[in-house]
């Protein structure tokens, strides 16, 4: 049968790092390709003792009823000092969404605003499944260049004029897949010209939290003087990805909005995992793992990076991240590391392939990001033995 698609599906693929994702379940091929949180953070325990706790309670039989879309009452509640922490210190209730994961809160943003056509301005590079939502929505997404400060503020201008988007999406802390960090002048430059040329602002911000070095800077939603940034956070990365739960905050219109296209989506976030949530913050367990959780992704940095200098060709130019999941390399032009993950595969470790977090990808074939949560300290060791060498051969052939 020849079906008869949705125009949106002409512009999705998902197959590069899905193909990737498949050879993953090979536990002898060494991953730095996923964003997973390491194994050894996920509360187990602690989510044990709450659902055990959740069952065995009288009002049970709520957990298992319809929710409201916007989320427990008791959760967005808490969810109103969660953002504060980022922050957001005039955040009240209304302006809190509870949802399914960060992925949801970029879905339900982009559903709000996107016709078909509209452009998206979005950091070059910026995260992946980004581009693959807007596309879903057919957006036209440009690429707007970085700085070692964060966005390059003349570009971002000058590509406003030109294409007059409806929304730039950015990841300003520990960016997925950069790991650099815009600072707090460049944010609030964002907010201002954002706001002088009336754009919306996506503020992911699913990292923060994971700070090993460095102070700390407000979120661009803090900065937000025209209500024109949407923030959207998520306890993927710092309590577990599988529970999908998170939290969109913007102005209580836009939460509207948002609120009813969820309600087309998944009705409401499953009950279960908002009380898991719930109960995780109100019990106090976050700051407690957090700091473990920070000890850990900064001991396993450091060992990506001490192994990268021992190993890696000395062409190859990296970022040092604060915090974050993610290392990103480049290796000078001829590489081509598309071509070369066969190989990669072959020596038994993986790695995602940067041109795929580009907007507009031609000539970024030699860009690379590499993911330290996941595997241990041995394995990243070796993993990137197997990559240097791997690499010094091409190079040397080039
Ligand atoms: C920048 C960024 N945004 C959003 C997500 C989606 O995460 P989740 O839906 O699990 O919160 C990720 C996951 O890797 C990410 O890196």
């Amino acid at each position: 049968m020849n079906y008869n698609y949705a125009s949106r599906m002409a512009n999705l693929n998902g197959t590069a790092t899905r193909e990737i994702f498949k050879l993953l379940g090979n536990p002898e091929i060494i991953s730095f390709a996923g964003g997973n949180p390491a194994i050894e953070c996920l509360p187990t325990e602690r989510v044990k003792e709450i659902t055990a706790d959740v069952t065995s309670s009288p009002s049970f039989a709520r957990v298992l009823q319809y929710g409201l879309t916007a989320g427990f009452p008791e959760l967005r509640n808490q969810l109103v000092e969660y953002v504060k922490s980022a922050g957001i210190s005039d955040a009240t209730v209304d302006n809190i969404l509870v949802i399914s994961g960060g992925q949801q809160g970029i879905d339900l943003a982009l559903k709000t605003f996107i016709n078909p056509g509209d452009v998206v301005l979005v950091e070059n590079p910026t995260y992946l499944a980004f581009l693959q939502i807007a596309n879903s929505y057919e957006a036209v997404c440009k690429g707007v260049n970085a700085n070692d400060d964060g966005l390059d503020l003349e570009d971002l201008e000058a590509k406003i004029k030109k294409h007059n988007p409806k929304i730039l999406y950015c990841v300003p802390t520990f960016s997925n897949p950069t790991g650099k960090t815009y600072t707090a002048e460049n944010r609030k430059a964002i907010a201002e010209l954002t706001a002088k040329y009336g754009v919306m602002v996506i503020e992911d911000d699913p990292y923060s939290k994971l700070r090993f070095k460095g102070e700390y800077v407000p979120s661009m939603k803090s900065m937000d003087t025209a209500g024109n940034v949407i923030f959207v956070s998520s306890f993927s990365k710092i309590v577990s990805p599988g529970n999908r739960t998170g939290v969109a905050c913007a102005t209580p219109e836009i939460i509207r909005k948002m609120e009813i296209c969820k309600q087309g989506t998944d009705l409401h976030t499953p009950n279960l995992s908002q009380m898991i949530t719930y109960e995780y913050l109100k019990r106090g367990y976050l700051e407690p793992d957090l700091e473990k959780a920070v000890k850990i992704y900064g001991d396993k940095k450091a060992c990506m990076s001490n192994a990268i200098k021992n190993y890696m060709p000395e062409e190859f130019e990296c970022t040092d991240p604060d915090g974050g999941l993610f290392i990103w390399g480049k290796f000078p032009k001829g590489i081509d590391v598309i071509k070369i993950f066969p190989e990669a595969i072959e020596k038994k470790v993986a790695y995602i392939q940067g041109s795929v977090f580009f907007a507009e990808p031609e000539g970024t074939e030699n860009y690379i990001r590499l993911n330290y949560s996941y595997a241990n300290a041995e394995q990243i060791e070796t993993g990137i033995k197997r990559l240097g060498d791997l690499f010094k051969e091409k190079l040397a052939k080039l």
